[in-house]
């Protein structure tokens, strides 16, 4: 750890690099999700389920920088080529996250299966967006949390109708819930 309070992270220096990064985020989702990372505390431990090229990977990222706190991000990758890994990769050690950012490459669901103890201080749910997954997504980030721990759902809107069935149905398990557009969260 070197002493370096995140608390003073400016989402602008980062803002190009963020939003020059291939992803679904819509504005202001950006500087949410890096807002969200900045307030964590030394140490604590991020999770991340659908990372894809690695936009939301970076916003959650770049504020746990020469901290103790690290981000997983678990996506199945599989288009293939595996293309899209290597470019996750590589946007990962370009801006020097690896000390902090490590992928789980593997199915959310078998990725947290056998986890039984919560570790997680923070989730960021936004990997397959069918009813049935998404619910198990969800159950297993309320297992997986501390108390007090967020949770945080992307794509929580109409258009999505298998994620917002999946929030509506188990948003009780979370208090104090909010919204930044379509992110739905709460705390455990
Ligand atoms: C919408 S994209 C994620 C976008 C990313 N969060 C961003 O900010 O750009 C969804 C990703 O989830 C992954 N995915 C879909 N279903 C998954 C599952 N069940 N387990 C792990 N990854 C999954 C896909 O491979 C894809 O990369």
């Amino acid at each position: 750890m070197t002493g370096v309070d995140t608390k003073f992270m400016n989402y602008n220096e980062y803002k190009k690099v963020i939003e020059g990064t291939t992803g679904f985020l819509v504005p202001g989702q950006e500087q949410w999700l890096f807002g969200q990372a900045v307030q964590r505390r030394n140490g604590e431990v991020l999770l991340e389920i659908g990372s894809y090229y690695g936009r939301s990977s970076l916003c959650l990222g770049f504020p746990l920088k020469n901290t103790d706190s690290v981000l997983f991000c678990v996506d199945k990758w599989e288009d293939g080529r595996c293309a899209v890994y290597k470019d996750w990769e590589k946007n990962i050690l370009s801006n020097g996250l690896q000390n902090n950012v490590f992928p789980i490459q593997m199915h959310s669901h078998k990725a947290l299966e056998g986890l039984k103890t919560p570790f997680a201080d923070f989730i960021f749910i936004d990997g397959d967006h069918e009813y049935e997954t998404v619910v198990k997504d969800i159950d297993n980030a309320y297992s997986l949390l501390k108390e007090g721990g967020m949770v945080a759902v992307h794509d929580v809107i109409d258009k999505f109708p298998g994620i917002l069935k999946a929030w509506v149905e188990k948003r009780n398990l979370f208090k104090d819930r909010g919204r930044c557009t379509s992110i739905a969260y709460g705390y455990k």
